[in-house]
């Protein structure tokens, strides 16, 4: 590709205002200074005023979601997950998917619509697993509840069938494959417990790694992108 076509893809600049910057010397490739925009770029490192651009094409983040930041767009009292992304990545990406502003753990990114829609579709059936910690201790009955579905107030349907693991009497592992509004909180409520802590550990194949710390990104693999 061009140079001057990857800046403007990567930034979001005209191409003429693009062309300006490389005419200044605004721009690097690889550390030196170039002003051909005809120069074609595949693979190194391209800098605007030092910041380092990401290359043109669809981008996929996995992020550690911390407490206290929101995954819809605009809200008041909390800051958006997109600002914990630098600037440069910012740029048409949305979440896929939500957490609610209490809930921690993993979220995905992307500016690719139909990636995004493919993982949010009830027909992919894309297994969540959360960790869950609860007020009171589980009863005795509700995996198997799980099992066969609950049903949620103001939902028509049953959800589908959802498996639990009990690590202690406060503390489980539920996978769901669906995504209803508050849906981990609203299960627990049906059977009469209450969600004091919740945490998303995997979606699909994507695990959380355990090295990101909250507020941590990271790229997703191209086997993690087409895993979806
Ligand atoms: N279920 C919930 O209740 N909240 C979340 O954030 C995710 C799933």
């Amino acid at each position: 590709m061009r140079l001057d076509r990857f800046l403007s893809e990567s930034t979001g600049l005209t191409r003429s205002v693009a062309k300006k910057a490389l005419h200044r010397g605004d721009v690097t490739v690889d550390g030196i200074v170039v002003k051909n925009s005809s120069q074609q770029i595949d693979g190194q490192e391209v800098c605007l005023e030092g910041r380092l651009l990401m290359a043109p094409g669809p981008r996929y983040l996995l992020l550690h979601k911390p407490a206290g930041y929101i995954s819809s767009t605009q809200d008041e009292d909390h800051p958006c997950v997109l600002q914990l992304l630098p600037t440069e990545l910012r740029r048409g990406i949305q979440c896929a998917g939500r957490l609610d502003v209490d809930t921690t753990g993993l979220l995905l990114l992307t500016d690719d619509g139909q990636w995004s829609h493919r993982l949010r579709s009830p027909k992919k059936a894309c297994n969540k697993v959360y960790r869950v910690d609860l007020a009171e201790p589980l009863a005795a009955d509700v995996a198997e509840r799980f099992a066969q579905g609950v049903d949620l107030h103001g939902e028509d349907k049953t959800t589908l069938p959802a498996t639990l693991e009990v690590i202690t009497p406060t503390r489980v592992l539920l996978t769901i494959q669906e995504g209803k509004y508050h849906q981990v909180k609203r299960m627990f409520a049906a059977v009469g417990n209450h969600v004091s802590g919740l945490h998303r550990l995997q979606i699909g194949n994507i695990v959380l790694d355990d090295s990101l710390a909250p507020g941590e990104w990271r790229h997703l693999t191209a086997a993690e992108v087409a895993s979806i």
